[in-house]
């Protein structure tokens, strides 16, 4: 197998690694599309082209691997790329998020296959294990940690007492953070693999923007010390679920006591759980960032293409099942500054009251109807925690 190469930061460079690491897959990168000629590179300039079309009309490269960090220009590339025929291999959960009904009828128009396990939590093979292993199982909810960003910023700050600031710069340095950390902290990552676990596990094809995310932006020294003293810590968690012929799905920071599963998911790992009619709870832990465990993903995907493998959706096509969050009720921690305007009326039931200077909180129940809609949750004073 000929493999054309788009980017050559850290998955691509982790995927060359893997690739020649390993006895198993026989494959060879013809060429590599990077942006930046000048940039110096670990490999000889042969190799490098800045020039897509080198690759997408080069007739001898049958897999294309896309790994850049632009979601539009992805796009492009992963379209044209199925148009001519060739396999595409992506880690791009932006741009599948947000052209998942397109890549899907390209698919059925060309007959090439795009796959895609890297995008979802890294490391953790939960893309094919829901389309071949819970195929026939009635699953409830797919939910857990999928961003290794926030969980490596969290770990370091409940752990060692770093500042959320200097917890960011060190995700950074290691190569897990977006190159915009706003898709890592503000929640929009973990929000794009809930669209495309969403389809795998539930059929439903769902827009980017009609889930509710709220990251952890907005966490401070305040709401680390209430989740110790309660014993526990924050998580990043982002959940899907079904309940009757209603799927629903939601990202929020959440608490998460010490004796709780997640408790010991540490720094760049994550954990996807599932719930099902028949095998009930399962849990997969496993790095959900960095070099060789995306490139692990990709190389495994690249390996699936030596038996012609592809997605067949069946989850959409057993279909029946609608997107609907927003009757969903949340218990919820928020805490605000004097000045902003948190609604009483927008909780359904409220359990606790917290007061002390300019620092408030509330604890109770809101529908994710109306968080949806809060104009308060955009106030900067505001954070928000899922608390069981
Ligand atoms: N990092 C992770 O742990 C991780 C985990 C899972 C999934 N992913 C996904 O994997 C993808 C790559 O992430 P990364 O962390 O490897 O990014 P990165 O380190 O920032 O590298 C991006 C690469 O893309 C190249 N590039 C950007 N625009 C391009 C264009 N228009 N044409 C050709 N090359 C272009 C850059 O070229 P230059 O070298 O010339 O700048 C660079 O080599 C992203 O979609 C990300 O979401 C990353």
């Amino acid at each position: 197998m000929k493999i054309g190469l788009f980017g050559f930061g850290c998955v691509g460079q982790g995927l060359w690694k893997v690739l020649h690491e390993t006895k198993g897959v026989k494959a060879e990168i013809g060429r590599i599309c990077i942006k930046n000629a000048e940039k110096p590179r670990p490999l000889p300039a042969h190799f490098f082209t800045t020039n897509p079309d080198d690759i997408l009309n080069d007739p001898d490269i049958d897999i294309v691997v896309e790994l850049i960090d632009d979601a539009e220009t992805a796009f492009r590339l992963v379209s044209a790329a199925l148009k001519q025929g060739k396999s595409v291999v992506t880690a791009n959960k932006k741009m599948i998020a947000h052209h998942l009904p397109e890549l899907h009828a390209l698919q059925q128009k060309t007959g090439a296959s795009l796959l895609y396990e890297g995008a979802c939590c890294a490391s953790i093979p939960i893309i094919r294990n829901l389309e071949e292993y819970y195929d026939n199982d009635l699953l409830t909810s797919v939910e857990g940690i999928f961003n290794g960003t926030t969980n490596y910023i969290l770990s370091k700050v409940f752990e060692e007492n770093k500042t959320f600031d200097e917890a960011l710069q060190l995700a950074q340095e290691n190569g897990f953070a977006e190159s915009d950390p706003r898709l890592d902290l503000e929640g929009f990552d973990p929000k794009y693999k809930l669209c495309i676990l969403l389809l795998h596990a539930f059929g439903v094809f769902v827009e980017p923007e009609a889930v509710f995310h709220f990251g952890i932006h907005r966490l401070n020294a305040f709401d680390a010390e209430f989740a110790r003293r309660r014993g526990g810590s924050l998580k990043l968690v982002a959940r899907c679920y079904r309940q009757g012929d209603q799927v629903g799905a939601y990202c929020i920071p959440r608490f998460v006591p010490g004796n709780h599963r997640y408790a010991s998911v540490r720094n760049e790992y994550n954990a996807v759980t599932l719930e099902s009619a028949f095998s009930e709870q399962q849990v997969f832990v496993g790095k959900g960032a960095g070099d060789k465990p995306t490139g692990c993903a990709v190389l495994s995907d690249i390996s699936a293409l030596r038996y012609q493998y592809k997605y067949e959706y069946r989850k959409w096509q057993q279909n029946g099942s609608f997107f609907n969050t927003s009757d969903t009720e949340l218990q919820l921690y928020v805490r605000y500054s004097t000045g902003a305007s948190v609604a009483d009326a927008d909780f359904t039931e409220i359990t606790e009251r917290f007061m002390s200077g300019d620092t408030h909180y509330t604890i109770g129940r809101i529908p994710v109807r109306k968080l949806q809609r809060a104009a308060w949750l955009s106030d900067p004073r505001v954070s928000v925690v899922e608390i069981n």
